[in-house]
């Protein structure tokens, strides 16, 4: 059983970032601009956003923080979206979420501008993705697929089961892992809630990938031998042995389960790390018009 080092990879992934972006820098381009917007006070989105921030500074990525009332109008938000999407000054920028009850997230996330929408939520991205054109990929799902490439996991014609059926994680992921492409070129099953009989869809994974956000779900009875196993749960559980009183809890029994893979994430430590990397990789491609052309 080897362990995914997720922190290493990630660092390791910043590193070459961070190369690239000296070298723009020392050939006289301006350094990538990032933006985020965070409406409220919401312990998580605040922490999320101060790592964001300082993995920024520490690629020579120029970012700002936007600070909003939770009472902030959906009108008065989308308006601050408007002028980021008319700053040149500004490569991309990413608006928190969730966001407060009162505003509709959907028309929020459609009055990004898609070519700087580098959280890759616009329905835009969403569907260049599923089609296999350039885009802005999501973060999460990048990183499970930096992961499996830093590792050199094979994928072709494996069976990759996904657990959890999100919009942010196993939507994408089901729609990257099956493109024609490394990471990729997998036969993909997504299992969710109404999936009768999970396990023994799970023991057929030669890939599993755990994303429902559902504490030790993944038992050592639902994977097979040698599987690969990728945990993508991030649910903070009460302990009190811990001075915040939480910590961080996978989907994965990782205990039980990880004498029988060939690899394995670890929670935390896994996929969190690259999650901000994948961001950062999105800013670079908005600053140098990979993906869209400027
Ligand atoms: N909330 C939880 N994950 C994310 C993310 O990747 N981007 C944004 N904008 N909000 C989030």
């Amino acid at each position: 059983m080897q362990k995914i080092d997720g922190k290493i990879t990630a660092a390791k992934i910043k590193e070459e970032i961070a190369a690239k972006i000296q070298e723009m820098v020392a050939a006289g381009g301006r350094r990538p601009n990032l933006v985020g917007l965070l409406v409220g006070h919401d312990g998580g989105s605040e922490s999320y956003m101060m790592m964001k921030t300082r993995a920024c500074e520490q690629c020579g990525i120029r970012s700002s923080l936007i600070r909003m009332e939770p009472d902030v109008t959906q009108e008065e938000l989308i308006s601050k979206i408007n002028e980021l999407n008319r700053d040149n000054d500004v490569d991309g920028f990413i608006v928190q979420l969730p966001l407060p009850k009162h505003i509709d997230e959907q028309a929020v996330v459609e009055a990004i501008d898609y070519r700087k929408d580098v959280d890759g939520f616009h329905p835009i991205n969403v569907g260049r993705l599923a089609i296999g054109l350039p885009c802005f990929k999501p973060a999460t799902p990048s990183g499970v697929l930096m992961l499996l490439e830093h590792y050199c996991i094979e994928t072709r014609g494996k069976h990759c089961v996904i657990l959890g059926r999100s919009n942010i994680v196993g939507k994408p992921l089901a729609n990257m892992l099956v493109q024609k492409a490394y990471p990729g070129n997998c036969t993909v099953t997504v299992c969710h809630s109404a999936t009768p009989n999970i396990n023994e869809m799970t023991r057929q994974a030669d890939i599993l990938i755990a994303a429902m956000g559902s504490p030790g779900f993944v038992t050592e009875d639902m994977v097979k031998e040698g599987a690969v196993v990728i945990d993508v749960g991030t649910t903070r559980v009460p302990d009190a042995t811990r001075e915040r009183g939480w910590r961080l809890c996978g989907d994965v029994d990782f205990a039980t389960v990880s004498p029988h893979c060939s690899f394995i994430t670890p929670v935390p430590g896994g996929v969190g790390p690259m999650t901000i990397v994948s961001l950062l990789h999105n800013t670079l491609l908005a600053a140098t018009g990979e993906v869209y052309k400027k």
